[in-house]
């Protein structure tokens, strides 16, 4: 696997690949990798001939107390993890390569980015889709894949790419989880033994809320609160429990079918993100 750090050394790559008329496939990150992002590397394997993997941790979608500081940087456990995976390339640029002045021009995916995860965490979103575009005209790929934990980043993303015709198709790779059910994240690792032994009721919460609509039950409002209330006493602080429509993340009616669960809340100082997407029968 080849590493580069600017963006001229990465053109020069994918050019190549390109007159030699193979595809290239990308998988975005912020490092620290686990079996999630894997599986979004094997995934691109499959389906393009080169892999470009970037490591990136974005300050523009980190707001002012978050943990952009402490964000866990392990390269070079990472850079193994991709030679295993058999990632051909990877992007790691220092942020003064991807902003050597502050970016003046925004990207605001609007309603999307300020619902559940982007009301509490405003220009998030922003940030998150200012360099994914970035990366996307640096690394021009066919194929851009992205994790569905982060179900309301890949829905944005999509709409940005549809909205910016941006020639790349997108998709979303399925949340892996734990034995015990816990959706892997980078953030998984600021939890203390404790935290992390409630940590899979996050899990549970969603899969009752979906165990209760698959049984008939309609009145989301209710399912909902009553997931939220089981954390809420089980010590979690939760930010938004949703049922809403998967394709546009507003709330979900009866009639819907194609429903997503999804949830933030926190753990002591850790917050962690989850969801569910699945189909109901239509009435
Ligand atoms: O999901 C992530 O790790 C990040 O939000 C992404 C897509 C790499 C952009 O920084």
């Amino acid at each position: 696997m080849q590493t580069v750090t600017n963006i001229a050394a990465l053109r020069e790559v994918v050019s190549q690949w390109r007159q030699a008329g193979l595809s290239v496939g990308f998988v975005p990150t912020m490092g620290n990798l686990h079996a999630g992002h894997i599986k979004l590397v094997n995934a691109a394997k499959q389906q393009t001939d080169k892999v470009v993997v970037s490591i990136f941790v974005n300050p523009t979608q980190f707001g002012p107390n978050e943990d952009f500081a402490s964000y866990p940087r392990t390269e070079q456990q990472d850079r193994e993890k991709l030679i295993a995976s058999g990632a051909d390339l990877l992007f790691l640029p220092p942020v003064a390569e991807m902003y050597p002045q502050a970016a003046q021009t925004g990207i605001s995916v609007k309603g999307l980015s300020g619902l559940h995860c982007g009301a509490s965490r405003p220009g998030h979103f922003d940030g998150v889709a200012l360099v994914v575009c970035k990366l996307l005209n640096m690394v021009q790929p066919d194929l851009l894949l992205l994790g569905e934990k982060d179900f309301q980043q890949l829905t944005l993303i999509r709409q940005m790419v549809a909205d910016l015709n941006i020639p790349v198709t997108v998709r979303g790779v399925a949340t892996v989880r734990e034995a015990d059910g816990l959706a892997m994240s980078s953030r998984n690792g600021y939890l203390s033994e404790q935290h992390r032994q409630q940590a899979p009721k996050l899990y549970q919460a969603l899969s009752a809320a979906q165990d209760a609509i698959l049984a008939g039950n309609n009145d989301y409002p209710a399912v909902a609160e009553q997931q939220r209330q089981n954390l809420q006493q089980a010590g979690f602080a939760v930010d938004y429990f949703s049922i809403c429509r998967s394709a546009d993340l507003l709330p979900a009616n009866a009639g819907d079918t194609d429903l997503l669960i999804l949830l933030a809340a926190r753990l002591g100082t850790t917050r962690l993100i989850d969801n569910i997407h699945f189909r109901k029968a239509s009435a």
